[in-house]
């Protein structure tokens, strides 16, 4: 991915505009320029591609243009890399819009192709940028973001949570920091009830990934994320539809992992700790029964009345555990419901949090950087929907309405009142292609957090 952005000012000038600037560029080109676009009928959006008249060179490429819509857009220019001949050109843009559109020159290069025995590596048009940070910047981003996608794509058999152990291993390999893992039934011993319950059916064993990172004087952040590697569903197995891309349901492990990435590779001034639970919801005569109660690591019991909602079940003894250093700020990460998807769609990434300065904060961040994120009430009077007959509550509520709430609800159960605490139920996939957006693995608000981390803390 390096390669295709470096620093420098040479090759063929590519120039992106915006449509309402488009006009204006056009007068302040020579005629041969101005007949050529008109003769080709460019009609002032997307690609076009200017020979040059000079004598000696006449004929060859002498400039590109893109016009798009908004180039502040992180997704703008998504699809431009693909569409481009071979070559190497140099960024012409205002400097407002240059780290999205470096962003979107890199991240329009992704493509998961592991498993395709015909794939060629297709070669891609360089550019070249001035200004060092933002290449640096721009390969920063995306690399967390191509991790997540990666992580999300590869098929359950080959992501299981070893190999989310392994993800996890080789970043403090790369970036420092100090990992441990608890492993099978080493999370009863340790007391990790509901990991272990969830995960305990699956032939691959259940474990906690742990890991830290940075100066511990720094303030601490705690990232926990959702580690379900398939979701079966358990013994009340989804329905064939439902199960499809059930792959996915670690995708909250895979953006604690791209957002820890983020972190580390900016070197942000915080101390950094990691927590994935990474299980197989499966189904074998050993596993959690609907109507089966656990008693929590925090102490509280459960009331399995679906074994399908287990994502909250994972999380809350890995949450329990966050609690215990005492955080600043713990956020977790979770393909938690259906039901979120109901309420935003595919493409809108729904967050709940107890400190209304942190929700604004990282709203306002997502606005900026494009990357959408809403915020969703922890609504409490629903507390009354999950309660358990024989146990201090069941793990889901038996009605179909308010599904994303009741599940952050549940989980908030776990957080002590004076911890500031954020939660994000994401979708982890494109269910359809956008531009720098193929189907498959995306990260959701990854970039909205980190963002606001940096304004807070650096
Ligand atoms: N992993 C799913 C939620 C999910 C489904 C996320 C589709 C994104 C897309 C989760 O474990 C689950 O199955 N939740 C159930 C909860 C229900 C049983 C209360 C759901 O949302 O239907
Ligand atoms: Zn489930
Ligand atoms: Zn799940």
């Amino acid at each position: 991915m390096n390669s295709l952005l470096n620093v420098g000012n040479t090759g063929t000038p590519l120039t992106i505009l915006e449509k309402s600037t488009y006009a204006q560029w056009l007068k302040s080109q020579n005629q041969s320029a101005q007949n050529w676009l008109e003769k080709t009928s460019y009609q002032g959006e997307g690609l076009a591609l200017l020979p040059s008249f000079s004598v000696g060179t006449e004929g060859s490429l002498s400039q590109a243009i893109f016009v798009v819509d908004d180039a502040s857009h992180y997704f703008s220019c998504g699809n431009l890399i693909t569409q481009l001949p071979l070559g190497q050109y140099k960024l012409e843009a205002t400097p407002e819009h240059q780290q999205a559109i470096c962003f979107a020159w890199l991240i329009g290069a992704y493509q998961f192709s592991s498993y395709k025995t015909d794939h060629k590596e297709k070669k891609l048009p360089s550019l070249t940028v001035e200004e060092p940070t933002l290449v640096s910047n721009a390969i920063k981003y995306a690399e967390a973001t191509a991790l997540v996608r990666d992580l999300v794509n590869t098929p359950a058999a080959d992501m299981m949570p070893e190999n989310l152990g392994d993800t996890a291993q080789s970043l403090v390999d790369s970036f420092g920091g100090k990992l441990s893992q608890i492993i099978g039934d080493d999370l009863l011993t340790q007391n990790y009830p509901t990991i272990h319950a969830v995960g305990r059916a699956s032939a691959n064993q259940p474990r906690l990934i742990d890991f830290t990172w940075g100066n511990k004087q720094h303030p601490q952040i705690t990232l926990v994320g959702k580690g379900v590697c398939f979701d079966s569903g358990g013994l009340d197995l989804k329905p064939s539809a439902g199960m499809r891309n059930m792959k996915k349901d670690m995708g909250g492990a895979a953006h604690v992992l791209g957002l820890a990435r983020l972190i580390m590779s900016h070197d942000l001034p915080i101390y950094l700790r990691v927590l994935i639970p990474a299980v197989e919801n499966a189904v074998s005569s050993n596993a959690m029964r609907p109507g089966d109660v656990i008693t929590t690591r925090k102490g509280l019991t459960v009331e399995i009345d679906n074994t399908d909602a287990e994502g909250r079940l994972v999380l809350c003894d890995a949450l329990a555990e966050a609690e215990n250093d005492k955080p600043d700020l713990i956020i977790d990460f979770a393909t938690l419901t259906g039901a979120m998807r109901v309420a935003l769609g595919t493409e809108l990434p729904g967050f709940f949090s107890t400190n209304d300065e942190i929700a604004e904060g990282i709203t306002n961040a997502g606005s900026k950087i494009n990357d959408p994120v809403w915020r969703m009430p922890l609504y409490q009077p629903y507390n009354d929907l999950f309660k358990s007959s024989i146990a201090d509550m069941t793990n889901c509520s038996s009605g179909p309405f308010g599904g994303a709430i009741t599940a952050a609800l549940y989980l908030q159960k776990f957080i002590s009142k004076e911890t500031n605490w954020v939660h994000f139920d994401v979708m982890a996939f494109n269910v359809r292609p956008l531009s720098g957006r193929p189907l498959g693995g995306e990260a959701f608000g990854i970039r909205a957090v980190f963002d606001y981390l940096q304004i807070k803390y650096n």
